[in-house]
């Protein structure tokens, strides 16, 4: 059965785009039931609705807390019936609701190779401590910042000439690539969390 995602966004949508792409190619057997913004002006939104995705700004400020404004998203995500929230660029932390909402049915992307520099501005972290690999993750997302259960990881090296922009577009291109395959082995199902490994079966 094909399965129904929500993507969540803040910004530039990248991700998404990525997404939407590996759906329309087959790539992924999903659909895209809805894309999310907690910013009114995120280019994400275009980008849904520009693909014919129902693209929806909910603003934290028009709610009395987060747990308010989280539960307002689940209700969002169970009328439409999603089965798995993708956060792209979300820059709030998921609160209680969400999570216990959607149990091990929440995935993230980070540009570092985690549990190396979660948090804002990953790229500069790598390039400021002067690590030689840096890279992206896909996780499940927990309680704890950016410290769920890693589904797929992939290294890109730091140049001696990189900044933090530069080393940021190499790893946006793995995370593209990255996020629609993480997605695919999480809906493929043939997975089990061990402690902190998420295990795979053949
Ligand atoms: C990506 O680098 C992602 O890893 C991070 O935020 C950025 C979002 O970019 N969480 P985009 O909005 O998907 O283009």
């Amino acid at each position: 059965m094909t399965r129904r995602l929500a993507v969540l966004i803040s910004g530039r949508g990248s991700n998404l785009q990525s997404i939407i792409d590996a759906v329309a190619a087959g790539a992924l057997d999903a659909t895209i039931a809805v894309v999310v913004s907690n910013k009114k002006d995120a280019a994400g939104l275009t980008r849904a609705a520009e693909a014919g995705i129902e693209a929806l700004h909910l603003n934290p400020k028009d709610y009395s807390g987060r747990g308010a404004y989280d539960q307002a998203i689940v209700d969002v995500l169970h009328q439409r019936r999603v089965d798995l929230v993708c956060l792209a660029g979300f820059m709030r932390l998921v609160g209680k609701p969400l999570l216990e909402a959607f149990p091990r049915r929440i995935l993230n992307v980070h540009p570092s190779l985690l549990p190396s520099f979660p948090g804002l501005d990953a790229q500069r972290q790598a390039v400021e401590h002067g690590v030689r690999v840096s890279g992206a993750t896909v996780h499940f997302v927990t309680a704890e910042l950016d410290g769920g259960p890693i589904i797929l990881q992939t290294a890109v090296p730091l140049l001696d000439r990189d900044d933090a922009d530069s080393l940021a577009t190499r790893i946006l291109a793995e995370e593209h690539r990255l996020y629609p395959e993480a997605i695919r082995i999480v809906l493929d199902g043939r997975w089990r969390i061990d402690g902190r490994r998420v295990v795979r079966r053949d």
